[in-house]
């Protein structure tokens, strides 16, 4: 049985005040279900890390960075290594999130760096994978998918496959309303499962926890893990609210 894990990816959003805030209020509604019945992680700007870490100590909730480099350390101006990371309290690590691949243009070859950085690091990656609206249209969702998937797990065994969190999120439907159906992401969700059954074996695909993203939302929280493959949500916009945040984590629970 998988635990559901439900992140909220809080972007270039909030303030040293907000994001404390923010946090604080997250913890509070989810005193007795975080970390038992299912995960929680928060995914702030770099520069609140460590603030809200320390807001979260007491509490079950983990916390995410939004991105992570691949070098351990040395001359790499303006970047953040896992051993930062690690160091101001953060467990997981988004690798290849849409806006990273569509705005700042990281290729499928820099993302898995990055999924193996993490890992190095001891960080938990969450590989973040998804077609684009024309990808879609043309009838190529999964063949991106399957694309992304392959080349951001190149060269990694069963093990470390096992600590890594896949992310759905069709780039369609991030930012813009506009939700997969549940029928939509069930079918990438369960073409993930299938092709890491095939690539790993089963056992390492029944536990693999794959979260859908993409304005996910209070009113469709419930229907979308309902569907079989769906284990979690990845939560944009609706994160910044901890009322919505809130009410998604009580679908799972
Ligand atoms: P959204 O973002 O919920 O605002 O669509 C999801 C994401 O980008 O992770």
């Amino acid at each position: 049985m998988r635990k559901p894990f439900i992140a909220g990816n809080w972007k270039m959003n909030t303030d040293s005040h907000s994001s404390v805030s923010l946090a604080k209020a997250i913890s509070s509604g989810t005193q007795h279900v975080a970390g038992r019945s299912v995960d929680v992680a928060v995914i702030p700007p770099f520069v609140y890390l460590q603030a809200v870490a320390s807001a979260l100590s007491a509490s079950s909730i983990a916390v995410g960075a939004q991105d992570i480099y691949i070098e351990p350390k040395g001359a790499f101006t303006g970047e953040i290594s896992a051993a930062m990371l690690k160091d101001v309290g953060c467990s997981y690590a988004l690798c290849g999130h849409s806006e990273r691949r569509h705005v700042i243009g990281e290729t499928d070859e820099m993302v898995n760096k990055k999924v193996k950085a993490a890992l190095a690091g001891g960080l938990l990656p969450i590989l973040c994978v998804g077609e684009l609206r024309e990808e879609r249209e043309s009838d190529k969702t999964a063949e991106v998918v399957t694309r992304q998937l392959k080349n951001g797990l190149a060269d990694l065994g069963d093990e470390k496959v096992s600590a890594i969190t896949i992310a759905y999120e069709p780039v369609w439907a991030i930012g813009t309303g506009l939700t997969a159906t549940p029928q939509q992401a069930q079918e990438v969700h369960s073409l993930i499962r299938e092709l890491i059954s095939r690539i790993y074996d089963s056992r390492l695909a029944d536990a693999l926890r794959i979260q859908y993203g993409g304005s996910a939302k209070p009113d469709n929280a419930a229907e979308l893990m309902a569907q079989p493959d769906i284990d979690g949500l990845l939560v944009g916009g609706a994160s910044l609210k901890a009322d919505d945040f809130l009410e998604i984590i009580k679908t799972v629970v």
